[in-house]
């Protein structure tokens, strides 16, 4: 018998990116993402417009999603969308969308854990690239998310740890904000942090047992600091901007690396696999390829494309549950929070 050839369309509506990606297995034929810009004035996502925007913007971007894999509507083998966790009012416009778009075709539903999406992002088929052997430790790091996951099968995966209230994204994020810099500042922080000393100022690790994170007090400590150098010299910033950026870089990325380790340590497995938006900076970066050097664990990282939000890693995961015949009824609801 002919092995049938199965397209997945998948949906991602959580947070303020509306994406729509085309599958056929486990390739990859359209990825299209919009990213909402409605919100940089705000300094933050705004629930409220990210719903809006997504109601605009979703039919347009499927659209462009079957067009650009130049995949009929009809060839679809099933629908996949982000059930949670996320924003209530955007996961509802891509859920209800989903919904309807498999009832019309008649063809299954497959909801998708958004974390899971991003961990199992590194099987998206990609040329010259080696997906992670199971068992592996996931980090998943984003605005929205930290997460240290323990993966040991597709479907099976326990969080071994994760952030108790900001996450590592928010943590660059605000402090660049304290810092005067545009929204999101993470990738600004990381360019003047190119140019400067990150040992020029410390601050306090934060002390949080076990693999979990916590990076409001770090936040705080950030602004108790500007305040009072700014006191003794208010042109502190922008006469130390670079050194500022470096230091406050470098000890975000001593916070994940000390619980990479222990992770490591705890659980014997030294395959690791990282994603999320804030895997791309670079201090990052360079800590895990001296940490693959050193140590010679394995560290893979997906295309960039693939580690921020975005619909083909909702469809990686449609693909794997299209497999295991696991579909979902037509009465589920979007999930705002949602344990992996
Ligand atoms: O995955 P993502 O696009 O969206 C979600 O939050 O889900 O991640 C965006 C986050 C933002 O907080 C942004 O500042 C951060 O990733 N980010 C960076 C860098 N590039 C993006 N943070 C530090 N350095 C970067 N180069
Ligand atoms: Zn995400």
């Amino acid at each position: 018998m002919e092995k049938e050839t199965i397209y997945i369309l998948a949906i991602e509506s959580s947070c303020d990116d509306t994406s729509a990606a085309v599958l056929r297995g486990n390739t990859v034929l359209s990825n299209i993402v919009s990213t909402q810009k409605i919100h940089e004035q705000y300094g933050g996502v705004v629930p409220e417009l990210a719903s809006r925007a997504h109601q605009q913007n979703i039919v347009p971007v499927v659209h462009q999603a079957l067009v650009a894999a130049n995949i009929d509507k009809k060839q679809l083998s099933a629908i996949a969308f982000t059930r949670g966790p996320g924003l209530m009012g955007s996961l509802l416009v891509g859920t209800s969308f989903a919904k309807s778009l498999s009832l019309g075709l008649k063809v299954p539903l497959i909801e998708v854990n958004h974390m899971q999406a991003h961990i199992l992002a590194h099987f998206i088929e990609e040329e010259g690239r080696k997906p992670p052997r199971f068992p592996f430790l996931a980090m998943t790091i984003s605005g929205g998310h930290t997460q240290i996951v323990l993966v040991r099968d597709f479907l099976d995966m326990e969080v071994l740890g994760e952030t108790l209230d900001d996450a590592v994204g928010e943590a660059f994020d605000k402090s660049a904000k304290l810092l005067g810099l545009p929204y999101p500042g993470g990738p600004l922080i990381d360019q003047y942090a190119q140019l400067g000393n990150p040992k020029a100022y410390e601050f306090p690790k934060p002390k949080v047992a076990g693999l979990n994170f916590s990076f409001s007090g770090f936040k705080t400590s950030i602004l108790y600091f500007l305040q009072r150098e700014r006191k003794k010299n208010p042109n502190f910033v922008s006469e130390h901007l670079n050194d500022i950026c470096a230091s406050i870089q470098h000890s975000i990325v001593l916070i994940l690396m000390d619980k990479l380790q222990k992770a490591v340590k705890q659980t014997g497995i030294e395959e690791l696999a990282i994603g999320g938006g804030v895997s791309a900076n670079s201090g990052i970066r360079k800590a895990l390829q001296q940490i693959e050097k050193e140590k010679g664990w394995r560290i893979h990282i997906p295309k960039f494309e693939y580690c921020t939000d975005n619909a083909a890693m909702i469809g990686i995961v449609g693909y794997l549950k299209y497999l295991n015949k696991d579909f979902s009824e037509r009465t589920i609801s979007a999930q705002a929070r949602y344990r992996l």
